[in-house]
């Protein structure tokens, strides 16, 4: 199963990306993750990252495309992936097509997680993760079982990232309506987009993507 998922800051990429990891047994390739785990590293690139993540705005095409060209040749993605955050230019979505066809792979969908973009800026703002194990939590809509403890690891650290915050959410949705939706055209032509709304509770959208899912592939 090879498929992106495409919407907005908090439209549930990252959150159906680790539940669909799980049920189909490939690999989340989060760009956002990937670049966070660069910018922790503190080298020149890492505070580099850091600094335009923080603006909201995007990473250069050339590094993107490389970090992810990289990441395909891997063992663990010769059987599907789902690409979170990823193609989000034009120049990403091309880079997309030619990487793909020269390591003889094609995608089976690519779903948009639709969402009120009112409802975005209060997802993005209660967002936090395990601080040892990354699961992620919301302050309304996704809390641990026991308050305070994750519940997947037992952790009792929990992080907020630097880029949550409203002023920043606001211009992270900006970027997405100009350079991130032209892209949608583009697998609409190929028949590969498939819409699910992401409103709806988190189990009701993974069981949605998973019946498209399960009807492609
Ligand atoms: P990235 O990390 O990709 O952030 P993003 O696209 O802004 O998306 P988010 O991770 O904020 O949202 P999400 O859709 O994953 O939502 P989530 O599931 O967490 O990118 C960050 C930055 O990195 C970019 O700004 C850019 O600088 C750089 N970057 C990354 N990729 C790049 C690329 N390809 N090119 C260039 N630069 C790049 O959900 C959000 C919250 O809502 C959670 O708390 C969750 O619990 C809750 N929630 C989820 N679903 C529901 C639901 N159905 N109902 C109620 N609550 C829900
Ligand atoms: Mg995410």
């Amino acid at each position: 199963m090879k498929l992106i998922l495409l919407g907005p800051p908090g439209a549930g990429k990252g959150t159906q990306a680790k539940r669909l990891m799980e049920a189909y047994g490939i690999p989340q390739l989060s760009t956002g993750d990937m670049l966070r785990a660069v910018s922790k590293s503190g080298s020149g690139l890492g505070n580099e990252i850091a600094e335009i993540m923080k603006t909201g705005a995007l990473i250069s095409d050339d590094i993107i495309i490389k970090m992810i060209a990289e990441r395909l040749d891997d063992a663990d993605c010769q059987n599907g992936f789902i690409l979170d955050g990823f193609p989000r230019t034009e120049a990403q979505a091309a880079g997309l097509d030619r990487m793909l066809a020269d390591k003889g792979m094609a995608l089976d969908a690519v779903i948009e997680l639709s969402v009120d973009v009112n409802a975005l800026v209060e997802r993005i703002t209660g967002r936090y993760t395990c601080a040892k194990c990354g699961a992620g939590y919301h302050d309304a809509f996704q809390k641990p079982k026991i308050e305070g403890v994750c519940d997947a690891c037992g952790g009792t650290e929990f992080t907020r990232r630097a880029d949550d915050n409203e002023a920043t959410v606001r211009d992270r949705m900006r970027v997405y309506e100009e350079q991130t939706k032209p892209i949608i055209p583009h697998y609409e032509q190929q028949n590969m987009l498939k819409r699910v709304s992401g409103m709806a509770d988190i189990d009701v959208v993974t069981a949605s993507i998973k019946t498209i899912l399960d009807a492609v592939h």
